[in-house]
């Protein structure tokens, strides 16, 4: 079943995404060439705690090994899911997907992005440029009267006609009083998958991961971190926005990411 949201709950998570935003931001400013990925995973949960929020990500289940962290942090080959660790520092050239989400007053805020530490290829440069756009492409979609597919396969077509290939194993969802909701929001699309109309109150974390080679991926020992089976580097951008009859508003801009 698919929530609307009424305009008090879209307040809501208009707050609650204004924090992730705001964290995101704070946490680009600190990831610098020597930063381990715990620090900013304590970075992460320190500010949420002082804002009110609570991590959406820490104690989450959704299978046998639980997620321990408040953030996400996915360096080079790894799409999504990287566990910090004081072990993992960055360094310079590397692209790092840092993915967040807290709860506030109940409602769920989830965006992610990648950034490049110091000088990074061109290359890399416009992986991360093609992953932006393609989120943007869907989200430019959102809007009632068209579907998800019309969502996936504006992601799918920004992706391919660049080269690379959209991760199929992980789509983007619905998102409100719990952080993955119906409907699932792929960014692909195949005759046959599910493929609601879009409508006024829905909110959803749109998501593209987006791979220079191949769309394969392998899950390492730790359960959790997904890295690309050919070791290419991978890219992801994840904003919450909901529908409303004006189109869509993103709920998790930055005023510094625009
Ligand atoms: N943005 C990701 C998602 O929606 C983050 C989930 S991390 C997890 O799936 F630990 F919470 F699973
Ligand atoms: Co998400």
């Amino acid at each position: 079943m698919i929530t609307l949201k009424r305009p008090h709950e879209i307040a809501l998570m208009r707050q609650a995404n204004r924090i992730v935003a705001e964290i995101l931001d704070q946490l680009i400013a600190a990831a610098k060439p020597g930063v381990s990925s715990l620090e900013l995973d304590r970075l992460a949960e320190e500010l949420t705690l002082m804002k009110g929020a609570r991590p959406a990500f820490k104690g989450y289940k959704p299978h046998a090994v639980e997620y321990r962290h408040s953030l996400c942090v996915s360096i080079n080959n790894e799409i999504v899911h990287g566990i910090p660790s004081a072990k993992r520092r960055l360094k310079e050239g590397d692209i790092v997907g840092l993915d967040f989400g807290v709860c506030y007053e109940g409602y769920f805020g989830d965006a992610a992005r990648t950034i490049g530490i110091g000088t990074v290829s061109e290359s890399a440069r416009r992986l991360m440029r093609v992953t932006r756009d393609a989120l943007y492409a869907g989200i430019e979609q959102a809007r009632v009267g068209n579907r998800i597919s019309d969502i996936a396969r504006a992601i799918q077509t920004t992706a391919e006609s660049a080269g690379y290939s959209v991760v199929t194993d992980f789509a983007g969802h619905g998102i409100g009083r719990k952080l993955h909701e119906e409907p699932q929001v792929p960014n692909y699309f195949r005759p046959g998958m599910p493929n609601p109309r879009l409508q006024e109150g829905m909110v959803l974390a749109i998501e593209p991961m987006v791979n220079e080679g191949v769309a394969d991926l392998e899950i390492l020992a730790d359960g959790w971190t997904a890295v690309t089976a050919d070791g290419k580097l991978s890219a992801h951008f994840e904003h919450s926005i909901a529908i409303t009859n004006a189109g869509p508003e993103i709920l998790s801009e930055s005023n510094k990411d625009v």
